[in-house]
C-alpha cells in the first residue's frame, strides 16, 4: 500500500512547542484552528488542569470522514471498564483517584532488548501525535475520539522483536484493592488482549496517553492504553502494564469468557452479526438515528491488506 495514512489527516510528528503547552487553553484553541495539520498534545498537564477539563471549551474537531468528534464529557463519562464496573456511567466516579503514578510498562518475550519503561520515559522517548479515531464497541455504540499518543510500532521497534515473534500480548494492571470489579470471579483477570505482530506494527495502532490534549483519565485507561480503531473496542485494552511478544496466538479475556461471541481478530464487520445482535448499524453517542457500520470501521484502506488471505465472513 502506498501511503496508508493519507485518510487520517489529523496527526502530527512534531514535539509540542513549549509556548503551546504552557497554556492549555491556547493549545486547545490552536488545535481547533490547525486541525488537519500540526496540532500536538502536550504530555502531562497539571492534575488540576485535568480535573478542570470538563469546564473547558474544546475545539470542534472532526475525523477524516467529516464526523464530528464526541464531546470530552461524553468520552469521559460513558465507559466500558469492567475492572471498575459493568455500568458505563459508574466507571468515571469509581475510577476517580485510581493510582496512575508511578507506573511502569514491561516489554518482554521475543525481543532483543527487553525493558521496563516508566510512563515518563515513554512520553519523553516518543513524540506525541494527534489521532482522531472512530471507536466502535462490539455492543453497537460508537464515538469519535481525539486521542493523543504514539504508534505502538515505535515502542516495538525500540525493543527489537526477534524473527520468531508473531503476536503481541497485552495485560492490564491487576490491582483488586483499587479495582473492585476484579473481585468478580466470573472474569479471568487480569484483562488480556492480543494482536498479530503485523497488526501491532500498523501505523493506525496507537498507545494513547491523552484525550483532546488532556492527560488521559482513569476511565479511559490511564496512563496508557491501546487503540486499534478498525477492531471492536474490546481489543483496545486499558491501563497496560505488560506487553509480551510471542510466537503463539495469545489468549484474551473475552475469548475465555465467550469464544463464540468474541474472537481474536474482532475486526469491525457489518456483515458478520454478533450471535445476539446485528452489527450492521450502530448508535453514535450523541446522535438520534443509527448509522451504518463501515467495514473495518472505515479504515479498510489502511488495514484490508492484512487480511487478504482470510475469509472475512468467519473473521469475527
Ligand atoms: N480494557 C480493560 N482493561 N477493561 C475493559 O473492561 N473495555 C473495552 C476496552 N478496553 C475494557 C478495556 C471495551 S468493551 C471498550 S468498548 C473500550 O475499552 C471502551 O473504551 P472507552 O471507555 O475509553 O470509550
Amino acid at each position: 500500500m502506498s501511503n496508508p495514512y493519507k485518510s487520517v489527516p489529523v496527526r502530527s510528528y512534531e514535539i509540542t512547542p513549549k509556548e503551546t503547552y504552557l497554556s492549555r487553553r491556547d493549545f486547545i484553541k490552536a488545535a481547533g484552528v490547525v486541525a488537519g495539520s500540526a496540532a500536538l498534545a502536550a504530555c502531562a498537564p497539571a492534575e488540576e488542569e485535568s480535573s478542570a477539563a470538563s469546564a473547558q471549551t474544546f475545539p470542534a474537531l472532526s475525523d477524516e470522514l467529516g464526523n464530528p468528534a464526541n464531546a470530552y464529557e461524553e468520552i469521559t463519562s460513558y465507559n466500558n471498564y469492567y475492572e471498575f464496573s459493568t455500568n458505563k456511567e459508574a466507571v468515571a466516579p469509581l475510577s476517580k483517584g485510581f493510582t496512575t503514578s508511578p507506573w511502569t510498562l514491561e516489554v518482554t518475550g521475543m525481543v532483543g532488548k527487553p525493558q521496563t519503561f516508566g510512563i515518563e520515559d515513554l512520553l519523553a522517548m516518543f513524540p506525541q501525535e494527534d489521532r482522531i479515531y472512530r471507536l466502535r464497541c462490539v455492543e453497537a455504540w460508537s464515538m469519535v475520539i481525539p486521542w493523543n499518543g504514539f504508534p505502538l510500532a515505535s515502542l516495538l521497534k525500540a525493543v527489537e522483536p526477534t524473527l520468531d515473534a508473531k503476536y503481541v500480548r497485552f495485560e492490564t494492571v491487576y490491582r483488586p484493592e483499587e479495582m473492585k470489579g476484579q473481585g468478580s470471579a466470573f472474569y479471568p483477570w487480569p484483562y488480556q488482549e492480543g494482536l498479530r505482530l503485523d497488526e501491532a506494527m500498523n501505523d493506525l495502532t496507537l498507545l494513547a496517553t491523552g484525550v483532546y490534549g488532556e492527560t488521559i483519565l482513569p476511565q479511559n485507561g490511564a496512563p496508557i492504553r491501546l487503540v486499534a480503531p478498525w477492531k471492536y473496542g474490546f481489543k483496545s485494552i486499558k491501563s497496560i502494564v505488560k506487553i509480551e511478544l510471542t510466537d503463539e496466538q495469545p489468549n484474551t479475556l473475552w475469548k475465555t469468557v465467550a469464544s463464540n461471541e468474541y474472537g481474536f481478530y474482532a475486526n469491525v464487520n457489518p456483515n458478520v452479526d454478533h450471535p445476539r445482535w446485528s452489527q450492521a448499524s450502530e448508535r453514535r453517542i450523541g446522535e438520534l438515528s443509527r448509522r451504518e457500520t463501515l467495514m473495518f470501521n472505515g479504515y479498510g484502506e489502511q488495514v484490508a491488506d492484512l487480511y487478504a488471505d482470510m475469509d472475512l465472513s468467519l473473521n469475527f
